[in-house]
């Protein structure tokens, strides 16, 4: 599908969340650690992990784990994982519970600032992998990378085919997630079985967000 522009339109900041935060509410994201591993290697290596060391993830990993799944690579913004229209309907929200460099917690990840924005502490792992129908990888990861969908442009420019695009740009981002990690030597997983309402009722997504991939990893 021909991108129709490629400026990039963000929904309207819901009640009570600020989605893209303020400049001094904002965690810069160090430099990504470089990806030491061919392309083939990593397609070779990928393979689903769930269970994980106690060790936590370094933060420049973490980066790099972002990057990958969302990363801009061209001046007029494009990223790392296709997007139909170059729309960009996924948020990007960073579950960190055992990240060497960042507090545990619940982040809105900015892809074009590369930064993260906090926003709620303390999120109980334990509740959150209830969230996902009780899997203990997701009580046991280091971090997660929660995507969510913002319908509005996408269903004006789509129509009837918003939903199934919006899924198959989940794919996309969680593969370059798996990729990056099998070059870092973590492990990952996808975590399709999520209670949407569930997420929302514990983490603060916006209201017009629709929950849909949980992307975990942490050390092996
Ligand atoms: C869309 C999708 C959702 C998935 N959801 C889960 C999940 O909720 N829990 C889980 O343990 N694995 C999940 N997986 C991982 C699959 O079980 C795994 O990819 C499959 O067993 C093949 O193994 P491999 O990834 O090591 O090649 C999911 C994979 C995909 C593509």
């Amino acid at each position: 599908m021909k991108p129709r522009t490629t400026t990039h339109e963000h929904p309207p900041a819901p009640v009570g969340v600020s989605r893209r935060a303020t400049a001094a509410g904002r965690i810069a994201l160090p430099e990504p650690a470089p990806l030491p591993m061919r392309l083939d290697e990593c397609l070779k290596t990928r393979r689903s992990t769930r269970e994980y060391a106690e060790a936590p993830v370094p933060l420049q990993q973490l980066s790099a784990l972002l990057w990958a799944a969302q990363g801009i690579t061209s001046p007029g913004g494009l990223r790392t994982a296709p997007s139909a229209g170059a729309i960009y309907p996924l948020k990007s929200y960073v579950l960190a519970f055992r990240v060497q460099g960042l507090a545990a917690g619940f982040y809105a990840f900015d892809p074009e600032q590369r930064a993260l924005t906090l926003l709620a502490k303390a999120v109980g792992q334990e509740r959150v992998a209830k969230a996902c129908e009780d899997q203990q990888c997701v009580a046991e990861c280091a971090a997660g990378l929660l995507l969510t969908a913002w319908y509005g442009r996408l269903r004006r420019e789509f129509g009837g085919a918003t939903e199934r695009l919006a899924l198959i740009e989940a794919g996309h981002i969680g593969q370059n997630w798996h990729l990056a990690a099998a070059a870092l030597g973590l492990g990952s997983v996808s975590v399709g079985k999520i209670d949407p309402v569930a997420i929302k009722l514990l983490l603060p997504v916006p209201e017009d967000e629709h929950p849909l991939y949980l992307l975990i990893g942490g050390m092996r």
